[in-house]
């Protein structure tokens, strides 16, 4: 059995030895080491080369913090587990914004101590993995259209990618689109689009492709879907833009529930009666709002899910690109296949958060991918619930997260919760509220951003065999 690797970092000789006592019934785990301080566990760790390290905070020379901050520059493939008789909010702030993977406060259980262990371990694989697969973007060959907020960059770097083995590569799709920024395709057995015939044929030369917004977190609960219905409804009433929702939330998604539509149609049908994809036939399977948007649900079983792929979220969402200014995308709090479709296709991703600790724990794994990715620069923090004091200041936050707040909606249980009660958008059901007001503000610097070009991929990443986190 392959056991998972531990050093044990504290200054208190008696500690250690408990740590490794406790330790030694788990029979995937094996102590390989211990240091006294953290200039020691730093010294060791390129001999040993643990898969985690246990991390005391108060030590001489070096503490547990500052340890912590170093190994995650020198050794990022390094799990960091915090165990500190501190439980205050302050230390494991300051854990976390070190890149410590959890905060365990003594006394504590051999069960809890081997259960953290144990999945900090696991996400570790999982983002080696990650980025691993991923291959750098490729430099521009057209240039196409992308919103830029205006804003400060982003502080952090772009860390390089290594390519991904040719056996990951995602298959190139039968894509017949006639569209300049793609590359050739391949054929395959995947839907296909089928070239459009409407009212917009002909128009591609001259109209940019709509731009896809793909909204995501990897924690539930923060306001994606919330974010997403009211500004597809508000970028749909500034300039009488086309705009699309489409609800990747597979599983669970609640839009047409937030939004009072009931018609009974969803992706679901849609991928099980169809092969191939235009816009006619798509148009079949959008639900109208009555603000003008076109809704593609989620199905209504979670079961249902199933049925939908990533080479189908791919055609669908190059097929609206055709026909929509605007295609925006809420998802599932997961990188699972079909969410790394919709991200990889995005212009920009928004990333909401929330100010308090998990979220914001959460957020920063999920940028640690998407920079691995190497879709940092589409990235768009938003922060949701602004005002609500949560245990973290904004300027900590972006510190932490390396990224700029670019927009802020304030939170308004009352406003929020009375919309989804009417099925009704905030944007509409009060529309001179703080919350309604901040949407608009998004939806304008959206409208009148400056566009630059973007790079075109050559080749597509991996994106169908990625895990879910
Ligand atoms: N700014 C806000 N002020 C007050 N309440 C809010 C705000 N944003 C969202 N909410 C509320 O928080 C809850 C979660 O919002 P929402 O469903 O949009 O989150 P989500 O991220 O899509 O969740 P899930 O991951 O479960 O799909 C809802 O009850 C919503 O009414
Ligand atoms: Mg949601």
């Amino acid at each position: 059995m392959e056991k998972i690797t531990i050093l044990v970092a504290d200054d208190v000789p008696q500690t250690r030895k408990d740590i490794t006592r406790l330790l030694y019934f788990e029979e995937d785990m094996d102590v390989i080491g211990e240091a006294g301080d953290g200039v020691e566990a730093l010294q060791k760790i390129g001999d040993l080369k643990p898969d985690v390290i246990l991390m005391d905070i108060n030590m001489p020379q070096m503490d547990g913090i500052a340890a912590t901050e170093r190994i995650c520059e020198l050794y990022p493939t390094v799990a960091v587990v915090i165990i500190s008789i501190q439980g205050e909010p302050e230390y494991m702030k300051k854990a976390m914004f070190a890149g410590a993977r959890d905060y365990l406060v003594k006394p504590l259980s051999s069960e809890e101590m081997a259960n953290s262990i144990r999945n900090v371990y696991r996400q570790q694989k999982q983002r080696t993995r990650v980025s691993q697969v991923y291959t750098p973007p490729q430099p521009p060959q057209h240039e196409t259209m992308q919103y830029v907020a205006e804003e400060k960059p982003s502080m952090m770097a772009q860390p390089a990618a290594s390519s991904p083995p040719q056996d990951l590569m995602l298959p190139q799709k039968a894509i017949t689109v006639e569209n300049k920024t793609e590359a050739p395709a391949a054929p395959s057995a995947v839907p296909a689009v089928i070239p459009q015939e409407s009212h917009n044929a002909g128009q591609h030369d001259e109209k940019p492709l709509g731009m896809v917004t793909t909204v995501f977190c990897g924690k539930g609960g923060v306001g994606k879907t919330t974010l997403a219905t009211n500004l597809a409804v508000v970028l749909s009433q500034s300039g009488k833009k086309k705009v699309a929702l489409i609800d990747l939330d597979l599983q669970f998604g609640d839009i047409a529930v937030m939004l009072n539509l009931t018609d009974g149609k969803t992706i679901c049908e849609l991928v099980r009666e169809h092969e191939t994809f235009s816009s006619e036939i798509l148009q079949n399977y959008m639900l109208r709002h009555f603000t003008g948007i076109d809704i593609l649900p989620a199905p209504v079983l979670p079961q249902h899910a199933e049925y939908v792929n990533p080479e189908h979220i791919e055609a669908i969402i190059k097929c609206l690109k055709q026909n929509y200014d605007y295609i925006i995308v809420d998802t599932s709090p997961m990188f699972h296949d079909i969410n790394l479709q919709a991200l990889d296709m995005s212009e920009q991703i928004l990333l909401v958060v929330t100010r308090d600790i998990a979220t914001i724990k959460n957020a920063k794994t999920s940028l640690n991918i998407l920079d691995s990715l190497n879709y940092r620069e589409r990235v768009r923090l938003v922060l949701n619930r602004s005002d609500q004091d949560l245990g973290v200041d904004i300027p900590d936050l972006e510190k932490g997260l390396e990224i700029v707040v670019s927009h802020q909606i304030p939170g308004d249980e009352r406003t929020v919760v009375s919309a989804i009660n009417k099925g009704v958008p905030v944007i509409l059901s009060n529309s001179s509220s703080d919350i309604a007001k901040s949407f608009r503000r998004m939806s304008e610097r959206m409208v009148s951003g400056k566009r630059l070009p973007v790079p075109e991929k050559q080749n597509k990443p991996l994106i169908n065999r990625i895990f879910s986190l």
